[in-house]
């Protein structure tokens, strides 16, 4: 361990995770995990139960050490042969699920608890702090005098009052109820972006993912399959398991030549080249129906109303089903024969073998 290690500037990547590994007893939580953020933007680490997204986090705190690669923060190598920099000395503020506020301490002496500096400068980070969190002037509080989503801002505060190079947050809003949850989430996404934070949220909410962040990276069983853009991420899914973990999918077997897609539906246009075999992606939005005055091959099988938007699963010649998610304004009924159209972007994927 090199004691002076972590000053040297090595990069412009505020994090830079280069290969990173992680095995606990026959379980490989992390597997040559890489990713990297620019200041101020922020990640999302995505995936289901168990997929190594703590684990992830816990290396970046430096909570673990990684077994093999690379961690850099602020351009200063954390994590790598030769090189472990304790948790405490990477300038990194964390947020966790339980908001873990120390409950006999008042609001202020929950920011400042970990702020070292001396007590004046210490009382204007406080003040700047819950300033940017929008809860100026309920220093005294205590903890249980705060509503959910209060407390999860002064745990947002906390983290960010020693202005840190980097912020952890595992997810942060799953403690929050449905509605509390939308508005705090927003608040927070706000918060971090207006103190040019970089940040790495945890969440298996796809949806919280998508809607919070720059860059989303999908964990699926210890690995990063796919870093995109939330748009990039929902519409060019690296595979099919990525598609299918990120919104709803239908998969139509077909035959490509080109961007020219042969299904039973039709001849649908893929935003890539594939030659053979193909599975279709087309998102259920990316379905249009219209009723049709005569029998078409196609019938409608449920419908499902949400108000907002309905889902209308339709019946293809070959007995597959095809969803389509459409404005509620027009009532479907089952037994109604209609005609399908794809009316968004299709990606191709080669078809599994067998
Ligand atoms: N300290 C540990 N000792 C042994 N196994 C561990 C340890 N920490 C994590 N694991 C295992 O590593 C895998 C990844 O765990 P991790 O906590 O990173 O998942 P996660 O993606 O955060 O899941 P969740 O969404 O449920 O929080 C799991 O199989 C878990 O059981
Ligand atoms: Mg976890």
């Amino acid at each position: 361990m090199t004691p002076s290690a972590g000053t040297a500037p090595m990069s412009d990547w505020s994090l830079r995770l280069t290969g990173v590994s992680k095995r606990f007893g026959g379980v490989e939580a992390a597997k040559d995990v890489s990713f990297q953020l620019r200041k101020g933007q922020l990640l999302a680490l995505l995936g289901p139960s168990g997929c190594g997204k703590t684990t992830t986090l816990r290396l970046i705190a430096g909570f673990e050490a990684p077994d093999g690669g690379s961690i850099e923060i602020g351009g200063r190598l954390m994590a790598g042969p030769g090189v472990f920099v304790p948790p405490e000395r990477r300038r990194i503020g964390m947020v966790f699920q339980e908001y873990a506020l120390f409950p006999h301490l008042s609001v202020a002496e929950n920011v400042s608890f970990g702020l070292d500096a001396p007590a004046a400068r210490r009382s204007q980070r406080v003040n700047e702090a819950l300033e940017l969190v929008g809860l100026r002037g309920l220093h005294k509080r205590m903890p249980h005098e705060l509503s959910g989503g209060q407390q999860q801002r002064v745990a947002l505060a906390r983290a960010l009052a020693p202005e840190p190079d980097l912020v952890l947050l595992d997810e942060p809003f799953s403690n929050l109820d449905a509605g509390l949850r939308l508005r705090v989430r927003a608040e927070v996404r706000s918060i971090l972006k207006q103190a040019n934070a970089t940040a790495v949220f945890v969440t298996h909410d796809q949806e919280e993912a998508m809607s919070l962040v720059d860059q989303v990276a999908v964990m699926l069983d210890g690995s990063v399959r796919q870093v995109a853009t939330p748009r990039q991420l929902y519409y060019q899914p690296a595979d099919r398991e990525v598609a299918a973990f990120v919104g709803d999918s239908n998969f139509l077997p077909g035959r490509a030549l080109g961007r020219i897609v042969e299904t039973e539906i039709g001849l649908v246009e893929s935003q890539v080249d594939a030659t053979g075999p193909v599975e279709a992606l087309i998102r259920p939005e990316s379905v249009a129906l219209r009723p049709a005055s005569q029998e078409s091959g196609f019938r409608v099988r449920n419908v499902v109303f949400f108000g907002h938007d309905q889902l209308v699963t339709v019946q293809c010649q070959s007995a597959r089903t095809l969803d389509a998610r459409l404005l509620p304004g027009y009532q479907f009924f089952p037994g109604q024969p209609v005609e399908v159209r794809v009316v968004g972007p299709v990606m191709v994927y080669p078809s599994e073998p067998g």
